[in-house]
């Protein structure tokens, strides 16, 4: 397991950590986004579409669950669990079909609603804010 921390201290800079992940994303990676509301959970997703060329505006997939983003290598899915309440209702919607996606790279918000699921090459993100208002410390562990 590989561990990297992070300090951003803008919207910007969180924008551009996820865009260094997204430069070495492949068809079928999956990203848990840990996070309180309002840590910059979608700010992330925002700047990880952006990197995979993904020209449309990404806003938070709340009262749809999940967005659909196509993009050259394939599709993009930016899920937001925080409606889901357990992982049986999330294998009832259907998200099998989004975390084990070959040609698909899913980004999933509130992944704590369905651990247990997620695919062994699962990268974890964690933000949490830090001593002032736009201060955000994000690690990013990934499998080796
Ligand atoms: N360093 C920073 N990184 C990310 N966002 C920041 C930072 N500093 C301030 N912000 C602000 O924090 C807010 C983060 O909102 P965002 O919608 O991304 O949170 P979220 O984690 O997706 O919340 P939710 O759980 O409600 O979906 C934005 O208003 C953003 O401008
Ligand atoms: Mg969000």
């Amino acid at each position: 397991m590989k561990k990297k921390l992070y300090r951003t201290s803008s919207p910007e800079e969180t924008k551009a950590v996820a865009a260094a992940l997204a430069a070495r994303t492949r068809p079928g990676s999956v990203y848990a986004l840990h996070g309180d509301l309002g840590a910059g959970k979608t700010v992330f997703a925002s700047g990880f579409a952006h990197a995979l060329g993904i020209t449309e505006p990404v806003s938070s997939p709340t009262f749809t669950i999940v967005q659909e983003y196509p993009f050259e290598k394939g599709i993009f899915f930016h899920l937001d669990l925080y409606r889901i309440d357990s992982p049986d209702a999330a294998l009832a919607f259907g998200i099998d079909e989004f975390l084990y996606a070959a040609d698909g790279v899913a980004l999933i918000e509130w992944p704590e609603r369905i651990q247990g699921l997620f695919p062994p090459h699962t990268v974890y993100v964690d933000i949490r804010r830090g001593e002032t208002e736009e201060e955000r410390v994000i690690t990013v562990e990934q499998p080796d």
